[in-house]
């Protein structure tokens, strides 16, 4: 807790760092995540327990869990034969399976198996199963954190109101007149602002915002992952998975965009000391290989399995993979910061700055500090 005089008058932040310090990058290795597996899968779980737990970042002091100041991500184990009762929130997920498969329903039913992707989107009803013999074990990414310290955090274990039931407390011509196509929008003198009714507000156009699955066997044959295998047109270093719900904020989620990257055994590592870096909060997956990173000058070597909150917002950072090449799934929370108009990135970091989406994009990378041919 801060200090402060008893007055709510204070003098404002000239240092962006004078309130809150960055969070450090924080790896959590296999082998932990592995003897969690072992103890939620052996754990005997009272009603309404689920089998699952929050990865905590060492500098998160407020009681709100999570591992960067936005994201909450979730270790998860369902056993053979159980069920996920169905709930429904305000947040925005991906997940990434770490084990077995299972059946995931959230809007439409997908099949999940290892390292595949998917994500729930906010305020549909989701649950999950396994019917295998195998353990379903998965990764959640979640902005549960953010919408918590906000104090906006809504959560609900059914029964649901749905927009139907909801029909006849007002009339049709009632709900036309009052919606956004009857509501006022004035053009102001200057040509640009506008002035508009409170329905503009309330009734915004509706987008199809399902639940989207990425499958690893449809990402794995377009990654240059076997040896001599080289990124091209057909294969890239580095896929988005892009949810059109997303729009321009190339998003998989509307917080999150989740890339799928990697090469194989004979791709030299980036050879240079300098990386880049982004307003964006990015945890990096290692589901292949071995390597290092160099983050606001303090090198942490990963290896397949570990999870690694690798660039906390606006720290200069650089991968450098080992012999055998690797995979690696990230999860930023860029589109957030699109929405806000605060997405900085720096691709060189002697070169200019740049405010994506604000201004011209940073063009000639196909990958970090991997300049187009
Ligand atoms: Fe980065």
């Amino acid at each position: 807790m801060l200090d402060r005089p008893e007055t709510p008058f204070h003098r404002p932040a000239q240092d962006p760092q004078s309130r809150a310090r960055h969070w450090s990058p924080f790896l959590v290795k296999r082998h932990l995540i592995e003897d969690q597996i072992g103890a939620l899968s052996d754990a005997r779980m009272e009603d309404g327990e689920i089998r699952a737990r929050s990865i905590v970042h060492p500098m998160c002091q407020d009681a709100i869990e999570s591992l960067t100041p936005a994201t909450e991500v979730t270790l998860n184990v369902l056993l053979p034969g159980e069920t996920r009762t169905v709930v429904r929130d305000n947040a925005n997920r991906i997940e990434l399976c770490l084990q077995g498969e299972g059946r995931v329903s959230a809007g439409r039913d997908l099949e999940v198996n290892r390292h595949d992707v998917w994500t729930i989107p906010p305020m549909q009803p989701f649950t999950y199963e396994v019917q295998g013999s195998k353990p379903l074990v998965w990764l959640s990414y979640a902005n549960t954190a953010l919408l918590r310290r906000l104090g906006a955090y809504v959560k609900e274990t059914g029964p649901f109101t749905l927009k139907e039931e909801t029909k006849g407390v007002l009339t049709d011509e009632k709900k036309s007149a009052y919606s956004r196509h009857g509501a006022p929008d004035i053009l102001m003198p200057d040509g640009i602002a506008r002035l508009r009714g409170y329905e503009h507000l309330t009734d915004i156009e509706e987008i199809d915002s399902r639940a989207m699955h990425w499958a690893w066997r449809d990402i794995e044959p377009r990654l240059p992952l076997a040896p001599g295998e080289m990124a091209g047109t057909d294969k890239r270093n580095i896929w988005l998975l892009y949810n059109p719900a997303t729009g321009r904020r190339q998003g998989t989620t509307g917080t999150y965009f989740a890339t799928y990257g990697g090469c194989g055994p004979d791709i030299p590592a980036y050879a240079g000391d300098r990386g880049h870096r982004h307003t964006s909060a990015s945890i990096n997956y290692h589901t292949r290989g071995s390597g290092s990173s160099i983050v606001d000058g303090e090198r942490i070597c990963w290896e397949e399995g570990d999870l690694l909150y690798s660039a906390p917002a606006w720290l200069e950072h650089a991968h450098y993979h080992g012999p055998n090449g690797w995979t690696v799934l990230t999860v930023q929370d860029h589109p957030m910061h699109i929405a806000m108009g605060s997405l900085l990135w720096q691709e060189d970091m002697t070169g200019p700055i740049y405010s994506l989406g604000a201004g011209e994009g940073q063009k000639g990378y196909v990958s970090p500090r991997e300049v187009g041919a």
